[in-house]
Protein backbone atom coordinates (compact mmCIF):
# COMPACT_ATOMS: atom_id res chain seq x y z
CA UNK A 1 0.00 0.00 0.00
CA UNK A 2 1.47 3.40 -1.19
CA UNK A 3 -0.66 6.09 0.79
CA UNK A 4 2.26 9.16 1.28
CA UNK A 5 4.06 10.89 -0.69
CA UNK A 6 7.04 12.28 0.21
CA UNK A 7 8.73 15.40 -0.82
CA UNK A 8 12.43 15.72 -0.96
CA UNK A 9 14.68 18.07 -2.33
CA UNK A 10 17.52 21.03 -1.43
CA UNK A 11 15.64 24.44 -0.13
CA UNK A 12 14.10 26.62 -2.53
CA UNK A 13 12.61 23.33 -4.95
CA UNK A 14 9.28 24.25 -3.80
CA UNK A 15 8.50 21.43 -1.44
CA UNK A 16 6.40 23.75 0.82
CA UNK A 17 4.54 24.98 -2.32
CA UNK A 18 3.67 22.06 -4.10
CA UNK A 19 2.78 20.08 -1.05
CA UNK A 20 -0.73 21.57 -0.70
CA UNK A 21 -2.09 21.38 -4.56
CA UNK A 22 -1.31 18.05 -4.79
CA UNK A 23 -3.02 16.61 -1.30
CA UNK A 24 -6.00 18.61 -2.05
CA UNK A 25 -6.39 17.14 -5.84
CA UNK A 26 -5.88 13.51 -4.05
CA UNK A 27 -8.14 14.71 -1.32
CA UNK A 28 -5.40 13.84 1.07
CA UNK A 29 -3.76 16.14 4.60
CA UNK A 30 -0.76 17.47 3.66
CA UNK A 31 2.17 18.09 6.04
CA UNK A 32 5.51 20.26 6.16
CA UNK A 33 7.64 18.75 8.45
CA UNK A 34 9.56 21.97 9.29
CA UNK A 35 6.48 23.43 10.79
CA UNK A 36 5.31 20.59 12.76
CA UNK A 37 8.68 20.78 14.06
CA UNK A 38 8.70 24.26 15.32
CA UNK A 39 5.09 23.59 16.59
CA UNK A 40 6.40 21.01 18.65
CA UNK A 41 9.80 22.70 19.75
CA UNK A 42 8.02 25.88 20.35
CA UNK A 43 10.52 27.68 18.53
CA UNK A 44 11.79 28.43 14.57
CA UNK A 45 14.38 26.36 12.44
CA UNK A 46 16.82 29.06 13.26
CA UNK A 47 16.24 29.17 16.64
CA UNK A 48 16.68 25.30 17.16
CA UNK A 49 19.85 25.53 15.15
CA UNK A 50 21.19 28.45 17.25
CA UNK A 51 20.56 27.10 20.64
CA UNK A 52 21.41 23.44 19.85
CA UNK A 53 23.27 23.71 16.48
CA UNK A 54 22.25 21.16 13.50
CA UNK A 55 22.33 17.64 15.98
CA UNK A 56 18.83 19.01 18.05
CA UNK A 57 17.28 19.29 14.82
CA UNK A 58 18.50 16.19 13.46
CA UNK A 59 17.04 14.98 15.80
CA UNK A 60 13.61 16.69 16.35
CA UNK A 61 13.74 16.54 12.25
CA UNK A 62 13.97 12.28 12.69
CA UNK A 63 11.11 12.26 15.62
CA UNK A 64 8.65 13.92 12.70
CA UNK A 65 9.36 12.17 10.21
CA UNK A 66 8.47 9.31 11.75
CA UNK A 67 5.42 10.74 13.04
CA UNK A 68 4.19 11.30 10.02
CA UNK A 69 5.25 7.98 8.65
CA UNK A 70 2.65 6.61 10.74
CA UNK A 71 -0.32 8.66 8.35
CA UNK A 72 -2.22 7.60 6.13
CA UNK A 73 -3.20 9.61 3.04
CA UNK A 74 -0.51 12.13 3.48
CA UNK A 75 1.66 14.44 1.70
CA UNK A 76 4.50 15.79 3.50
CA UNK A 77 7.09 17.95 2.50
CA UNK A 78 10.36 17.54 4.48
CA UNK A 79 13.43 19.87 4.83
CA UNK A 80 16.38 19.49 2.60
CA UNK A 81 18.59 17.50 4.78
CA UNK A 82 15.89 15.13 6.07
CA UNK A 83 17.10 12.63 3.45
CA UNK A 84 20.53 12.63 5.07
CA UNK A 85 19.79 9.91 7.88
CA UNK A 86 18.95 6.42 6.95
CA UNK A 87 16.55 5.96 9.54
CA UNK A 88 14.59 8.86 7.59
CA UNK A 89 14.84 7.48 4.34
CA UNK A 90 13.63 3.75 5.43
CA UNK A 91 10.47 5.43 7.35
CA UNK A 92 9.82 7.41 4.38
CA UNK A 93 10.19 4.19 1.88
CA UNK A 94 8.07 2.00 3.62
CA UNK A 95 5.25 3.15 2.32
CA UNK A 96 5.42 6.11 0.57
CA UNK A 97 5.78 7.31 -3.07
CA UNK A 98 8.99 9.16 -3.04
CA UNK A 99 9.24 12.83 -5.25
CA UNK A 100 12.54 14.84 -5.91
CA UNK A 101 11.79 18.10 -6.67
CA UNK A 102 14.83 19.80 -8.83
CA UNK A 103 16.54 22.94 -9.67
CA UNK A 104 19.40 24.73 -10.50
CA UNK A 105 21.53 26.16 -7.80
CA UNK A 106 21.03 29.57 -9.44
CA UNK A 107 17.40 29.08 -9.57
CA UNK A 108 17.28 27.86 -5.67
CA UNK A 109 19.51 30.88 -4.63
CA UNK A 110 16.68 33.17 -6.38
CA UNK A 111 13.72 31.66 -5.39
CA UNK A 112 15.30 32.02 -1.74
CA UNK A 113 15.76 35.50 -2.40
CA UNK A 114 12.47 36.26 -3.73
CA UNK A 115 10.46 34.44 -2.16
CA UNK A 116 8.89 33.89 1.33
CA UNK A 117 11.29 31.87 2.85
CA UNK A 118 14.56 33.89 2.96
CA UNK A 119 18.01 32.56 2.82
CA UNK A 120 18.59 34.37 6.24
CA UNK A 121 15.79 31.87 7.18
CA UNK A 122 18.46 28.74 5.99
CA UNK A 123 20.91 28.55 8.62
CA UNK A 124 23.10 26.35 6.76
CA UNK A 125 23.38 28.81 3.81
CA UNK A 126 24.93 31.20 5.64
CA UNK A 127 28.00 33.23 4.79
CA UNK A 128 29.19 34.99 2.03
CA UNK A 129 28.53 33.20 -0.64
CA UNK A 130 25.35 31.16 -0.75
CA UNK A 131 25.79 30.10 -4.01
CA UNK A 132 29.46 27.86 -3.28
CA UNK A 133 27.39 26.40 -0.60
CA UNK A 134 24.60 25.88 -2.21
CA UNK A 135 26.76 23.90 -4.80
CA UNK A 136 28.70 22.11 -2.77
CA UNK A 137 25.80 21.03 -0.44
CA UNK A 138 23.57 20.08 -2.73
CA UNK A 139 26.25 18.09 -5.01
CA UNK A 140 27.21 16.15 -1.34
CA UNK A 141 23.33 15.06 -1.08
CA UNK A 142 22.81 14.41 -4.67
CA UNK A 143 23.16 10.64 -4.30
CA UNK A 144 20.31 10.22 -2.09
CA UNK A 145 18.27 12.72 -3.87
CA UNK A 146 18.75 10.61 -6.80
CA UNK A 147 16.85 7.75 -4.81
CA UNK A 148 13.68 9.01 -4.76
CA UNK A 149 10.76 7.13 -6.86
CA UNK A 150 10.27 10.48 -9.43
CA UNK A 151 12.33 13.35 -9.76
CA UNK A 152 11.06 16.30 -11.59
CA UNK A 153 13.19 19.36 -13.09
CA UNK A 154 11.23 22.48 -12.08
CA UNK A 155 13.10 25.72 -13.28
CA UNK A 156 11.26 25.92 -16.41
CA UNK A 157 7.79 24.31 -14.89
CA UNK A 158 4.67 26.63 -13.40
CA UNK A 159 3.50 25.08 -9.78
CA UNK A 160 0.40 23.86 -12.07
CA UNK A 161 2.81 22.02 -14.60
CA UNK A 162 4.85 20.53 -11.21
CA UNK A 163 1.61 19.64 -9.74
CA UNK A 164 0.15 17.61 -13.03
CA UNK A 165 2.98 15.98 -13.44
CA UNK A 166 3.00 14.36 -9.80
CA UNK A 167 0.18 13.40 -10.03
CA UNK A 168 0.40 11.42 -13.07
CA UNK A 169 3.65 9.85 -11.69
CA UNK A 170 2.22 8.23 -8.62
CA UNK A 171 -0.75 7.40 -10.16
CA UNK A 172 0.62 5.53 -13.34
CA UNK A 173 3.38 4.01 -10.67
CA UNK A 174 1.13 2.95 -8.21
CA UNK A 175 -0.81 1.59 -10.29
CA UNK A 176 1.59 -0.44 -12.53
CA UNK A 177 3.30 -1.41 -9.36
CA UNK A 178 0.26 -2.66 -7.22
CA UNK A 179 0.37 -6.35 -6.42
CA UNK A 180 3.91 -6.26 -7.94
CA UNK A 181 7.14 -7.29 -5.63
C1 LIG B 1 17.73 22.23 5.76
C2 LIG B 1 16.66 22.68 5.01
C3 LIG B 1 15.55 23.45 5.61
C4 LIG B 1 15.43 23.17 7.10
C5 LIG B 1 16.75 23.34 7.78
C6 LIG B 1 17.82 22.40 7.22
C7 LIG B 1 18.81 21.47 5.08
O1 LIG B 1 14.32 23.13 4.96
O2 LIG B 1 14.92 21.88 7.33
O3 LIG B 1 17.14 24.69 7.61
O4 LIG B 1 19.59 20.79 5.76
O5 LIG B 1 18.88 21.53 3.84
P1 LIG B 1 13.96 23.62 3.47
O6 LIG B 1 14.37 22.55 2.52
O7 LIG B 1 12.47 23.79 3.50
O8 LIG B 1 14.67 24.91 3.24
Amino acid sequence: MTDQIWLIGFSGTGKTRLARPLAAALNWASLDLDKVIEREAGDTVAGIFASGGEGAFRVLETQAVEEAAQRSNVVVATGGGAVLAEANRSAMRRRGFIVCLEARPDTILSRLRGGSGAVSDRPLLQGHDPLSRIVAMKAERQPLYDQADFTIDTDDLTPDEITHRVLAAFRERTTVGAGGA
